[in-house]
């Protein structure tokens, strides 16, 4: 999407560790206008898939996935995370590591908003090594609930989370792909 290509290079700021800062559109100030032109372009990339629940990850996942969900008129669902080990109740749970922050949260979604019957698109804001989507893709097999693919607003192409789930067959679209990034720029995979 090459929106969020210059949204990036205009309003992105490259930090120690990999760490790619879009504060000011996309994590914590949500730019109302661009969101909805990223919800358009989900729709775009999956109106034949037969979708019916989106399904994101707290927090900064849940305005992607609204957007998206008034962009195809579906339901969205958000799993939380829990950082006590001990998950209880009718819920469908699974570990996720975070290799950014170095902690682990249960991912938690309630087992009456995931059916065998529906087919799931996974939506989220960033994708670096792919521990978030892979839980949340645990949580769609749990349900026994079919996957239709995942959506990442940004891949970060150098931690390969994007690329291991597409070898092992998972359709994952990405809104951008940063290949490097340094002080000096951002490189992005062609994709158009
Ligand atoms: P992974 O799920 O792909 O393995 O990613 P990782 O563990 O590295 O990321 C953990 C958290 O850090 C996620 O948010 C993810 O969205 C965020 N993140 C990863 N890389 C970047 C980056 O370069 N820039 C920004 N802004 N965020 C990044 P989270 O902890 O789940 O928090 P939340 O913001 O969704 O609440």
């Amino acid at each position: 999407m090459k929106r969020m290509e210059e949204m990036i290079l205009s309003e992105g700021k490259v930090l120690p560790g990999g760490v790619l800062k879009v504060g000011s559109f996309l994590n914590q100030q949500v730019d109302t206008n661009f969101m909805r032109e990223i919800g358009d372009e989900i729709a775009r990339l999956y109106k034949d898939d037969g979708a019916t629940k989106i399904l994101t990850i707290e927090s900064s996942g849940i305005p992607i996935a609204i957007s998206a969900g008034f962009a195809m008129g579906l339901p969205v669902v958000y799993a939380k995370k829990n950082k006590s080990s001990n998950v209880s109740g009718d819920v469908y749970y699974t570990p996720v590591k975070s290799f950014t922050h170095g902690d682990t949260n249960n991912v938690v979604v309630a087992k009456e908003y995931i059916s065998p019957e529906d087919r799931v698109l996974i939506v989220d804001d960033f994708l670096a090594h792919g521990s978030a989507l892979t839980g949340l893709i645990d949580i769609v097999d749990q349900a026994g609930a079919a996957l239709v693919g995942c959506v990442a607003a940004i891949e970060k192409g150098f931690q390969l989370g994007g690329d291991k789930l597409r070898e092992q067959g998972y359709r994952v679209e990405s809104l951008a792909i940063v290949d490097e990034m340094t002080d000096d720029g951002i490189t992005f995979r062609p994709q158009y």
